[in-house]
């Protein structure tokens, strides 16, 4: 199955005999107005796309491919809410997160965005309560401490918003502590809850599904925690579990089973993805961070960029431009390694954050109608703070042997700090070596003169195609536009590949083997028809202990 045996495809093979072939330095020198017409601006945010490998008559034709794929009535299936996740039977309407009040939409004959905006109610109330230390442990004491504890969508969204949008605490947020637990192995808590004390401390178990053994482990270690502490006071558990624990979930019942009271629960719904669903209740830790003002600037400008999406044509967009240049680059240019390198510290968790959106829901061999595909997917994705990376594996982007793709994040305007340091000049210094880098990787050592005649250990070849993502500031409100940006970019190029980018079955069956497996590890039963790797592990794992 090839989705590119069709015109606009075999148009864009024939372009890539040519432009395959072609130097981005050489590009440059042919057009000097390169950044004039490859970049792309909205308020508060701008695609740069001109040291891509790239020309007008490039994105023309990947344009036409985007009309053939019919991208505008899946643009707008997406947004009202069809069944497009046809594998689960459901819509995928993290949009309708972000929609404002005074807009409707029906699912199954029910005014959804009158939900969201009760749900948001909801979570506001509780958000103030825990602000205006009102909300309180067994003791009586205010709760001044929240624990996160999920995994996947249920973490990294929210851990990500929280260490990007710091700057944006609220006075009545700032005494709060925030703390994300996700490692199934139990590391990241038991380490954590030596340094809390279990009468101000509350946690939020955040799962869609209320299954997931990762987060389920974690809260058992915590509820086995508090009990343990409050063991001396006899205090009830079902006291306990009132005041310390809040659930977030789609699956109400299962929070009920688990011991969460009805009153400290927050829901959503199965039509937000786990991967798109920080929009959601689970964006509680990002409210207790930056306050439900903060948190609605951030759906707004989600919404902004949604909007852009719906209505801009093709060549304007860019969420469509950024996912098709995507798609050039791997489908017809044969680069499948994806860099992801926000130069600031405070977009350190993007990296991880995007490549679960990208890779869980494009990461796929078959198409829609259940044909094997015959082309390149996802890419790989990895990354790192910039400047970091090039102390690391900057090396293998500017010498080594593969192709990769790289996108720069940065901000204009400087992270401003608590405490009055002057970071101007490392502001300065941050941004210089962002377009240094991205300069030297598309344009290679034709930066310098004379550097043909240096030996070729000291050569940069340069042409790896190099995207810049510039926001004015980063604030709640642009740090929505970027991240529903790249949501809609990873539904454009599932249009293109003609998958089914909001399911995830790859990751069920290391679930059922794991669960499988333990009573080999715990001793209660061998299972002799392993594996001679897996069986031989477990042995000498069993040895060790
Ligand atoms: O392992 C896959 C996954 O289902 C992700 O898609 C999801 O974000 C994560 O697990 C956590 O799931 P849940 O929120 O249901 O605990």
């Amino acid at each position: 199955m090839n989705v590119f045996a069709t015109e606009a495809g075999t148009d864009l093979y024939e372009h890539a005999t040519t432009l395959g072939k072609a130097h981005i330095a050489s590009m440059f020198k042919q057009n000097p107005n390169r950044f004039e017409d490859f970049s792309y601006s909205l308020p508060g945010l701008m695609l740069d796309l001109s040291k891509q490998r790239i020309t007008s008559e490039t994105l023309n034709l990947l344009c036409a491919l985007a009309r053939e794929k019919q991208l505008d009535q899946w643009i707008n299936d997406l947004l009202t809410g069809e069944k497009i996740n046809e594998s689960e039977n459901r819509p995928a309407l993290h949009t309708a997160l972000r929609t404002p009040v005074d807009q409707t939409l029906e699912v199954d004959g029910v005014n959804i965005i009158d939900q969201v905006h009760e749900n948001l109610a909801r979570m506001e109330r509780l958000v103030n309560q825990i602000h205006a230390g009102q909300w309180l442990g067994c003791t009586g004491d205010p709760i001044d401490t929240i624990v996160n504890i999920g995994v996947g969508g249920s973490d990294l969204g929210p851990f990500m918003a929280c260490k990007a949008l710091g700057e944006f605490t609220t006075t009545n947020s700032r005494d709060i502590e925030l703390h994300f637990v996700s490692s199934m192995d139990g590391s990241h808590i038991s380490s954590l809850l030596d340094k809390l004390d279990p009468t101000r401390t509350l946690f939020v178990i955040s799962s869609k599904s209320f299954t997931t053994i990762d987060t389920l482990a974690n809260a058992e270690t915590a509820k086995e925690w508090l009990k343990r502490a409050y063991q001396y006071e006899g205090t009830d558990e079902a006291l306990i579990l009132a005041r310390h624990f809040i659930g977030v979930s789609a699956t109400p019942q299962r929070m009920i089973d688990w011991g969460i009271p009805e009153s400290n629960h927050l829901y959503f719904w199965d039509w937000t993805g786990g991967r798109y669903s920080m929009w959601s209740t689970i964006g509680l830790p990002i409210a207790l961070r930056i306050g439900m003002s903060g948190f609605r600037e951030m759906l707004a400008g989600a919404h902004v960029m949604d909007s852009h999406f719906r209505d801009t044509p093709f060549e304007h967009n860019l969420p469509v431009l950024l996912a098709l240049t995507g798609i050039w680059n791997i489908n017809f240019l044969g680069i499948t390694a994806h860099a992801i390198l926000p130069y600031d510290g405070r977009l350190s968790h993007l990296p991880s954050y995007l490549e679960q959106l990208e890779m869980e829901s494009n990461g796929k061999n078959t198409t829609r109608s259940h044909e094997l595909v015959g082309y390149n997917t996802c890419p790989v994705l990895w990354g790192e703070i910039g400047t970091n990376a090039q102390h690391a594996f900057y090396q293998l982007l500017h010498q080594g042997t593969i192709p990769v793709m790289c996108d720069f994040i940065t901000c204009a305007v400087r992270y401003e700090g608590p405490n009055n340091i002057d970071l101007k000049r490392q502001h300065q210094l941050n941004l210089s070596n962002c377009l240094a880098q991205s300069q030297i990787l598309a344009l290679g050592d034709t930066v310098i003169e004379g550097a043909d005649k240096a030996p070729a250990y000291k050569r940069y070849r340069g042409n790896q195609p190099c995207t810049t993502l510039l926001l004015d500031k980063l604030t709640p409100h642009t740090f929505g536009m970027l991240i529903a940006l790249y949501e809609h970019k990873v539904f454009v190029q599932s249009v293109i590949w003609n998958i089914n980018p909001f399911d995830q079955w790859g990751v069920e069956l290391g679930k059922t083997i794991a669960t499988g497996l333990l009573p080999a590890l715990t001793g209660e039963a061998d299972n002799p028809s392993l594996d001679s790797s897996t069986r031989g592990l477990i042995h000498h794992i069993n040895t060790k202990r």
